[in-house]
């Protein structure tokens, strides 16, 4: 038995299975599992009525238009984000309650009722109408995780004009690809942001970007961080200047429900970002309802999404989710362990936090820095924990549930995409049994399979791929000016009625969903094949690891060899004693098909700026190959020592 699952056992013993508790479920907006077979039967009919939860300026006529692989959802319907945001509660008589909790790194604090949010994003739509931004139009937004970011992306949504968010961490040039890309007209940023104490030079980096933009017409500019910043006569402005004296009132453009919302660039497997469009009606119906009933939203909640707004994860569960259902949020600036490694609890205790979601990344984070930090703060109001990006390992999960959710809280693993716009796999609070490390089962209205090569249904046990067999609401239209990558991508594998995810999956006798992580990260050694998330598991499963990152490397005799990356926790000394039997582990875990060939100790491992472990780079150094584009990398020193160590490993077997 390993270690986790002799911690789950223990606590199975104890009594403690994860149903949800009488208190919760007795407290839970949705409680009756009947949902599930009401919404099969009829999914148009479960939409349509979740649907009619929003404020519409004009009525639909059909609920769904599916025209293989093509869909639209509420046609003819006519809505604005902004206005079911922000008027239709301030109207309601919703106007001073909190929308926005905001801390700043350095400890500077804001919070802004949905009275205010609604003014100022009225002030700021205006000021964007003065630099000529009109419907259709697209605005590129570069910001850190500060007021303005909510603020100008309803702003945006307010005039009918998409916006492009690039997240604050990514580099000029990533910057350029992406303004060009979307042909945007306006970019809004700040002088700088703040993380890990440093200023991050938002506005240096817009500037270099913006010597290779000539669709950029006016660029706004928040002061955050102060100093001098060159400023380009005619083009560039002061956000507080450009608002300053704008009305605090601004119509709400009407929008088709089709109409484009946003634009949001996620890397595929190709170097070229893709533009994952998303649009009106189906997408915020998609965003209230699952973050309503997932999230089990009441309206005393304090709820926490502590993703990057510049990630679809923002988007949707910081930003339009929320805000639709009237939530007050929490939005934090920095980095996690500045100045300390209990910051994100002290946070969560001052503002009495009721719901937590957080990546996987940061949970294993959490734990490598230890249940002291935790411990020193009251976290006594959460009553619900999240998880999302990447699958969650049991042990993580376990430890998330006790040191974070005092045992109390259920953990929702909610699966889903930028693509997908919305969560789709999930437990419901309220009513799903809970086994860690599974994303349970696909949300009322959705239907999820695991194909095997054929498109037959993989039996229970057997891995496959994770596809999406009718469409939903919230799912992105297409590939900003690349429709035939669209179809090529997603809906060719299996025709066109069959949404690929690009996953691996399996499914359990309960008919629940195990997340494997990426097709492209199946492993095939042997004739056998091995997620490389089944092994990091297994490696994260033993008491010295911290993080693990698997990868293959092309083998004569096996085919693909597994090279694990492997940090261990503080105090322990990475070396051939450790190395054994850490194989040993994996042998027991998995079998000995999963025993890697090489292990690589190393401080950190190479990382995205939204926590995605760098495979590719991985892969890179274990072929022994020069290194592919590392300008996405938060932590480029790690590749260096890594590549270093490389050599030592391979002579390990
Ligand atoms: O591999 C899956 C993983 O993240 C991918 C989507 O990444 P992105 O578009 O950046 O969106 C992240 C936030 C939704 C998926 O293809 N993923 C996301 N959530 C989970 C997950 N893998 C396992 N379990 C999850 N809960």
């Amino acid at each position: 038995m390993t270690d986790s699952e002799a911690t789950i056992d223990a606590l199975l013993s104890e009594g403690r299975v994860f149903e949800p508790s009488e208190a919760f479920r007795r407290q839970a907006l949705w409680s009756d599992p009947s949902i599930y077979e009401r919404a099969a039967s009829d999914p148009e009919a479960f939409w349509a009525r979740e649907a009619g939860r929003l404020s519409w300026f004009e009525p639909w006529g059909d609920v769904l238009r599916w025209d293989p692989p093509w869909v639209k959802w509420f046609l003819g319907g006519k809505l604005n984000v902004a206005h079911n945001c922000l008027d239709r509660h301030v109207e309601a008589g919703g106007g001073d309650k909190v929308a926005f909790h905001w801390e700043g790194e350095p400890g500077d604090r804001r919070s802004l009722t949905y009275r205010e949010l609604l003014e100022e994003v009225c002030r700021l739509a205006n000021g964007m109408k003065s630099l000529g931004v009109r419907k259709g139009d697209r605005v590129a937004i570069y910001l850190g995780m500060i007021p303005e970011l909510p603020v100008a992306m309803l702003a945006c949504a307010r005039l009918g004009a998409p916006h492009s968010v690039v997240f604050g961490g990514f580099s000029a040039e990533a910057l350029r690809d992406r303004i060009n890309d979307a042909e945007a007209k306006v970019l809004i940023t700040a002088d700088g942001g703040y993380r890990r104490g440093q200023e991050v030079p938002l506005k240096r980096n817009a500037d270099e970007a913006l010597r290779g933009c000539p669709s950029i017409e006016h660029v706004v500019t928040v002061r955050r961080t102060g100093g001098d910043h060159p400023f380009v006569e005619g083009r560039d402005v002061w956000y507080a200047d450009l608002v300053g004296d704008q009305p605090a009132e601004c119509p709400a453009e009407p929008m088709d429900s089709e109409d484009m919302l946003y634009i949001l660039y996620t890397s595929g497997t190709t170097g070229k970002p893709k533009g994952i469009v998303h649009t009106t009606g189906g997408y915020l119906t998609g965003c209230s309802t699952t973050h309503r009933a997932i999230f089990d939203i009441h309206d005393d909640d304090v709820y926490w999404c502590a993703a990057d707004i510049g990630w679809v994860t923002g988007h949707s569960y910081i930003v339009y989710g929320p805000l639709a259902n009237h939530t007050t949020g929490i939005i934090y600036e920095g980095a996690p362990d500045w100045p300390d490694k209990d910051r994100l609890w002290s946070i969560a205790e001052r503002y009495g936090a009721t719901i937590l979601y957080t990546a996987p990344t940061a949970i294993r984070s959490f734990m490598r820095w230890g249940e002291e930090y935790p411990q020193k703060h009251d976290l006594s109001s959460l009553r619900l924990l999240g998880s999302v990006g990447e699958p969650i390992n049991p042990e993580a999960w376990v430890w998330y549930w006790k040191h974070i959710g005092g045992e109390r809280c259920p953990v929702v693993d909610t699966w889903w995409q930028t693509e997908t716009g919305h969560i789709l796999i999930t437990p419901l609070p309220g009513i799903t049994r809970l086994k860690p490390g599974s994303a349970t089962r696909p949300f009322p209205g959705i239907e999820a399979e695991v194909y095997d090569e054929q498109g037959r249904p993989v039996p229970p046990g057997g891995g496959g791929y994770l596809v999406l067999k009718r469409p939903w609401p919230g799912q992105f239209r297409t590939i900003y000016k690349d429709p035939e990558r669209y179809v090529e991508t997603y809906f060719s594998r299996y025709g066109k009625e069959t949404y690929l995810a690009g996953d691996g999956a399996k499914r359990d006798e309960d008919g629940y969903f195990w997340l494997l992580g990426r097709i492209d990260d199946v492993m095939n050694v042997a004739g056998h094949r091995i997620s490389t998330y089944e092994v990091e598991s297994a490696l994260v499963d033993n008491e010295r690891v911290a993080e693990a990152a698997v990868v293959a490397r092309s083998d004569e005799r096996v085919g693909q060899a597994i090279v694990a990356f492997v940090t261990l926790k503080s105090g322990q000394t990475g070396d051939r004693v450790v190395a054994g039997e850490l194989r040993e582990h994996v042998a027991k875990v998995i079998g000995k098909i999963a025993r890697p060939h090489g292990i690589i100790f190393t401080d950190d491992l190479p990382k995205t700026r939204s926590g995605k472990i760098m495979r590719r780079l991985l892969r890179d150094v274990a072929e022994g190959r020069a290194l592919g584009d590392v300008t996405t990398l938060a932590n480029e020193e790690i590749v260096e020592q890594i590549r270093g160590m490389s050599t030592e490993a391979s002579s390990q077997e």
